[in-house]
Parts: C-alpha cells; sequence; structure tokens
C-alpha cells in the first residue's frame, strides 16, 4: 500500500459552493423509518454526508460547465458527438462507439447482441446490473476471480485478477463455443474496488485469443485501476495514468462505460467495440432503448462534459488526489481498529459488516442494518453490499449469500474535504463503540429486479 504516503493535495482549488444541512437524531430517525430502513429510499434533504455512491455525484470542472454552454443540440449528428467519439479514440483506443445514457444502457446492448440463451459469461465477480442484463438476455454469469478477492481479510495486491484455472474450468465444464465473453471490471466494485494487474489481463488475453473468446471491458473505473498499476505493479511504475489506460484497453474487445464515475460527468456513458458486425447491430438497436446512435439518450451538451471529463479523468494529478482521498479516509479507520476490506479500494472504504457486527446472522441483513445504523448516527448515508444487493438466485429462488457482506462508503470525486472524511470516520467509530446494541432487519417489500434499490425493512427485535 505504498500509495497510503503520498501527498494527495487536491490539483485545484474551489470555485462553486453548495450548503450541506445537519439534522438531529429525532428527524433522521423519522427519515429513516419512512424510507424502509434502505439509504436508497431516503431524500437526499435528509442526508448531511452522501456517501451512497460515486456514480454521478462527481463536481464538474469549470472546462466541463463551460463545455455545457457549447451543446449542440442537433437531433442528429450533434458536433458534441463527435468530440465524445474523439476523445474515446484517443484516451481509449476503441474503434467504434455507441453513447447511451448510462451504464446500463450499453449492459442492455452488448448482452442482447452477443449471449444466446444457454450462454455462460464468466467474469472477475459479479457486478448487480451486468449480471441481471446477462441473464435478461439468457445467459448465466459464472465467478472466475481469484479467491482472495471473496476474503475482506487478505491483503493481496491485485484482488480483480481473474484465477484462469477457473476459466479453464468453465470451458471444460460447457465448451468455449457457448461463452460468448469473459466481462472484465477495471477496477471490481463489488469485492471492494479492487484492481487487476496488466500482468493478469495480458495472460486472460492469451488464454481468451487462443479459445476465439472476447473480452469485454467494464471500464467504469479504469483510471483509478491504471493509478493502482502504477502505484504497485512491478515495472509499471513510470508510465502515465493515460498510457496504462490505453494499455488495458488495447487488451480488450469491447467496453461498456458508466461514465458518471471516472468521467465525472452526472449522466451518460457509451458502448464501444472494435468489431464492426457488433458495432452495426449496436447501431441498430440503439434506436429502440436510447436513441439515435448519436446521442443515445443524452444532450449534446451531455457528451461535450463527458468529452471533457475523459480527458482530465485521466491526468496523474487528478487521480492521484482522487484514490487518495480514499487511502485516506480507509488508514484512519484502520487506524481506529474498524474491521474493513483490506487493501483500501479505490473508490470507497468498504466496511466489513460481518465482522463489525458478528452477532447479526446474514439473512438479518447486518450491512443494511449497519448502513441504517450509520445514517441515524451522523446523517451520513452509506450503502448495502452484501445479501441484499446480491438478491436471488435464478434457479432456486433462495437468497444468494456472498461471502461478503459489506457497507460501502463512497466517495464522490472533487466533492467532499479531508474535515468530511474525519466526521465521517469519527462517527463509524461512534457506531463501532455501540455495535452490541445494533439489531437485524426484516425484509417486508422486495422487488423483483435488483432489489436493494427498493427494497423496505423493519427493525427486528432486540435479541
Ligand atoms: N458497472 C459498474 C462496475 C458499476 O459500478 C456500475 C454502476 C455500472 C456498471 C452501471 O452503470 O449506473 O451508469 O448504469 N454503479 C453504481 C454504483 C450504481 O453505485 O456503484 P450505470
Amino acid at each position: 500500500m505504498a500509495a497510503k504516503h503520498i501527498s494527495w493535495a487536491e490539483p485545484f482549488k474551489i470555485k462553486m459552493v453548495e450548503p450541506l444541512f445537519m439534522t438531529t437524531r429525532a428527524h433522521r430517525e423519522k427519515a429513516l423509518e419512512a424510507a424502509g430502513s434502505n439509504t436508497f429510499l431516503l431524500r437526499s434533504e435528509d442526508v448531511y454526508i452522501d456517501l451512497l455512491t460515486d456514480s454521478g455525484t462527481s463536481a464538474m470542472s469549470d472546462r466541463q460547465w463551460a463545455g455545457l454552454m457549447l451543446g449542440d443540440e442537433a437531433y442528429a449528428g450533434s458536433r458534441n458527438f463527435y468530440h465524445l467519439e474523439e476523445a474515446i479514440h484517443r484516451y481509449y483506443g476503441y474503434k467504434h462507439v455507441i453513447p447511451t445514457h448510462q451504464g446500463r444502457g450499453a449492459e442492455n446492448l452488448i448482452s442482447k447482441i452477443l449471449i444466446k440463451p444457454g450462454d455462460v459469461v464468466p467474469g472477475n465477480m459479479y457486478f448487480t446490473t451486468t449480471k441481471l442484463h446477462q441473464e435478461l438476455a439468457g445467459g448465466m454469469f459464472t465467478d472466475i476471480i481469484v479467491d482472495e478477492a471473496h476474503d475482506p481479510n487478505s491483503g493481496f495486491t491485485f484482488k480483480g485478477n481473474v484465477d484462469l484455472s477457473k476459466l479453464q474450468g468453465v470451458i471444460n465444464t460447457y465448451g468455449a463455443e457457448r461463452i460468448p465473453y469473459v466481462s472484465i471490471a477495471t477496477t471490481v466494485n463489488m469485492a471492494g474496488g479492487q484492481p487487476i494487474s496488466l500482468a493478469n489481463l495480458q495472460a486472460l488475453r492469451e488464454f481468451t485469443s487462443k479459445h476465439g473468446i472476447r473480452i469485454i471491458h467494464d471500464m467504469t473505473r479504469v483510471a483509478e485501476n491504471a493509478y493502482m498499476i502504477q502505484q504497485l505493479e512491478e515495472g509499471q511504475g513510470n508510465k502515465s495514468i493515460a498510457a496504462i489506460v490505453k494499455e488495458i484497453c488495447s487488451l480488450t474487445d469491447g467496453a461498456t462505460m458508466s461514465a458518471k464515475k471516472d468521467a465525472l460527468v452526472n449522466i451518460g456513458g457509451f458502448l464501444a467495440t472494435n468489431e464492426w458486425d457488433v458495432f452495426e447491430e449496436a447501431r441498430n438497436l440503439v434506436v429502440i432503448y436510447e436513441g439515435l446512435h448519436t446521442y443515445g439518450g443524452l444532450a449534446g451538451r451531455d457528451m461535450e462534459a463527458m468529452a471533457i471529463g475523459i480527458e482530465e479523468s485521466v491526468q496523474d494529478a487528478h487521480i492521484r488526489a482522487r484514490v487518495g482521498q480514499v487511502f485516506y479516509l480507509g488508514h484512519k479507520l484502520l487506524d481506529m481498529g474498524i474491521p474493513i476490506v483490506k487493501p483500501v479500494g479505490t473508490h470507497g472504504v468498504f466496511l466489513d459488516a460481518k465482522a463489525f457486527l458478528p452477532h447479526l446472522r446474514q439473512t438479518a441483513f447486518p450491512a443494511q442494518a449497519l448502513a441504517a445504523e450509520l445514517y441515524i448516527d451522523s446523517g451520513v448515508r452509506a450503502m448495502e453490499r452484501g445479501i441484499v444487493s446480491a438478491g436471488r438466485d435464478q434457479k432456486t429462488g433462495e437468497h444468494c449469500f456472498p461471502e461478503l457482506e459489506l457497507v460501502r462508503l463512497t466517495i464522490p470525486r472533487r466533492v467532499y474535504t479531508q474535515a468530511h472524511m474525519d466526521v465521517v470516520a469519527e462517527s463509524v467509530q461512534r457506531v463501532f463503540e455501540q455495535r452490541h446494541s445494533v439489531t437485524g432487519l426484516r425484509m417486508t417489500y422486495e422487488p423483483k429486479y435488483l432489489r436493494f434499490f427498493q427494497a423496505r425493512f423493519e427493525k427486528l427485535p432486540a435479541a
């Protein structure tokens, strides 16, 4: 964890501010009850420091805001689309681009195009929306990430790595022809924001090429992954973030992007591919689900902000400060003795709810209960990433029981200060001191898809 000691002072100063409001404990108790103990159902007005997600919550730069004024809102062939296309060619290197309203729009397209019923999609851990689109297209996701990724206490540096022997096992069972692609995320969100190494990706490229299998890259946090490679991978320290990002992309055949994360915009995404046939099909399908292939559900101004955000996101000084702030919070919590996923990830700090609340069984939703408790304590909003997020098994209808039962303190980019991180750490510490009095939850409403977004819960009585 060498990056801990690097100065991460922000390479910007603040030009515009938005007031925050603190609420009383009594107010928060009422608000949480109205939200069915689900932080997704809180009104943001009732939140003090919002660490629900780093998605769409970044502060844009003055250049991006200026870009909004240059929106060319033509229905077809907007100038901003060509700027976006240029930025993607320059910084990511993919040949063909289809804008989408956000990441899951791109996931829908690629899943529909490449997956046939009965197919199997191996990946370095699941992501909620990605997996669901694979399933809706008739496919089955299967996890081929290294075992270390499922252990919050393993200090392994590249927990996003693929275990090639697991991939070989999937090929032995199903045959390469039933694997339309391997789904690779940089970084791995559900493992705690953990990176894949360049060496592992290179080995995967070699392996999949031999079997004629594509790699589709979920590049939502690719710059953050590149930073970890630059800091921690043998022989990569002298490369720029921009160079590593491009190298990662060059090892894959196509990508889905939620530009709401790395690319520093409040809305937007795209599908990219190096294959003409896939592009043609996507260009046709996008008009059904998103809009014409030169806007994909976005305003011209959104595409302009994205083009500028992509360029800003691969600057070394930016990414050092971004990950530096996450590391600051993570190491502060570690110093306090709080159980978190190790090593600290790049977009947030993940509390280990199983270790935090060992008296709660997993069916009492410990991470959901912990996120609720943290909100009550200080108005800090976090997100459950455990059994609720994992959903139910497609075949048996039973809960999936993930090894990792986590609460994610996700840090928006360029939004909060070091002092805010201190407030968060102090609140986590207070909840930790009172952890024995935290009770579990019972689910009272469960939506069919992606239940974590809208599920409702009730507190169980104290044991
Ligand atoms: N892939 C990853 C790794 C993600 O983290 C997300 C979104 C998506 C795909 C889908 O993109 O939201 O633009 O449709 N993650 C958000 C989060 C929701 O809070 O982690 P989207």
